[in-house]
């Protein structure tokens, strides 16, 4: 029978109001840092399985599916967003057909390499608030490997002039620290409205790079304070999207610019809907908790749960005066890394 007819019924689970939808498992990109659960390189019985990647038709039900769970915003991922064929068609029919981000801009997240002026107008159109990746300047290339800061830094020049509100976005590494300066500088000045930095979290092709990535301690604490002074600089604000650890950096209320999550955000605020419609609690996870066109959405309740209802706290934390409001970092990584999402963050651990 064809799963797609049978009614969705869900117990037990609370949907967050925003879902994820990652289009595309296709990229232009080969990013050291890459959490993408499917490039992993990992043993056969671990590997995430890519499906058939769903259509236009199907993604049109699938915001049905979640419109009737009381969805009500969407933003878009993938792999890379533009290297899917029917991008625009889904945001029209978003923009034209659903209630999603009735008065809010829809978050679109790319790494810029396939962007053209026809897709920036069409964002203008759309009210689609761009996050472009800028993982470094002079490191860029070794990151990603495409050779492209000048075509991101340009882009962000040309939405700023159409007026599309960007977000220059970098995953932090021990190879672009030094220069996360200038980094966040230039996209600042090149035209972007704020700053997303995301600390390398092991997971995905960054599993087999973590040596060569992982952010020391010392590393941690330095990026907040180098982003907020380039923040003071430029007048602007930014957040950190990977969660930290509250206790590895000193006084980590003091930063007036930047806003530092310290609680996870997955299956509460957001979850994940992959290119061929399985669901996971974030786009870091791994682990397929379901899919979007079962009768029941959501199998491993456990695990949905897990993170739903915030029972992945560490022991070594349950005591912690801090805790109604810290979550030990990313319990993703704790899983992914230690086999145990109730583990301590690795950041924790590393000198
Ligand atoms: C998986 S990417 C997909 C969107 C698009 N291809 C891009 O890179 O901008 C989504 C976001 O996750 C970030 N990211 C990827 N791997 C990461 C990692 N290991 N740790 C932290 N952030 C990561 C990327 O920089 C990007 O901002
Ligand atoms: S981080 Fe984004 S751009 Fe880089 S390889 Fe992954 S999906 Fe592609
Ligand atoms: S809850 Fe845990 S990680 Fe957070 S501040 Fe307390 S001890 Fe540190
Ligand atoms: S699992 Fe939670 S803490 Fe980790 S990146 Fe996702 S939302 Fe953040």
């Amino acid at each position: 029978m064809n799963k797609e007819l049978e009614p969705n019924v869900d117990t037990n689970v609370v949907f967050p109001k925003t879902a994820v939808l990652e289009l595309t498992y296709k990229c232009n990109h080969k990013c050291l840092f890459c959490s993408c659960p499917w490039d992993a390189d990992v043993p056969d019985q671990n590997k995430y399985r890519k499906g058939d990647e769903l259509d236009l038709e199907q993604w049109k039900k699938v915001l049905k599916i979640l419109a009737d769970l009381g969805v009500e915003s969407v933003s878009i991922s993938g792999g890379e967003a533009l290297l899917c064929p029917f991008l625009l068609d889904l945001l029209h029919y978003i923009r034209t057909e659903t209630s999603f981000n009735k008065d809010s801009e829809i978050v679109l997240i790319s790494n810029g390499l396939a962007m053209t002026d026809d897709y920036l107008d069409a964002f203008k159109k759309y009210n689609i608030h761009l996050s472009m990746s800028l993982p470094g300047i002079e490191t860029f290339a070794q990151h990603t490997g495409a050779d492209n800061v000048q075509g991101v830094l340009h882009w962000f020049s040309e939405a700023h002039k159409k007026g599309i509100h960007t977000t220059v976005n970098v995953t932090v590494t021990k190879l672009n620290y030094d220069e996360l300066f200038q980094t966040i500088a230039l996209g600042l000045l090149s035209g972007a409205d704020s700053v997303l930095l995301n600390r390398f979290l092991p997971g995905g092709r960054g599993l087999s790079h973590v040596d060569e990535l992982l952010l020391s301690k010392e590393q941690l604490a330095g990026m907040l304070d180098i982003a907020e002074q380039v923040l003071e600089h430029a007048d602007r604000k930014g957040m950190v999207g990977t969660e930290f650890p509250r206790c590895v950096v000193d006084n980590i209320d003091k930063y007036k610019r930047l806003h530092v999550g310290t609680i996870c955000s997955a299956a509460k605020e957001f979850f994940v809907v992959d290119p061929s419609g399985f669901v996971r609690v974030c786009n870091h996870s791994p682990r397929k908790v379901g899919h979007v066109f079962d009768p029941q959405i959501v199998s491993d309740t456990e695990y949905w749960n897990i993170f739903a209802k915030r029972a992945y706290i560490p022991a070594s934390c349950v005591n912690c005066k801090e805790v109604s409001y810290c979550d030990c970092g990313c319990r993703e990584v704790a899983a992914i890394v230690k086999g145990d999402v109730c583990a301590t963050d690795p950041c924790i651990d590393n000198k």
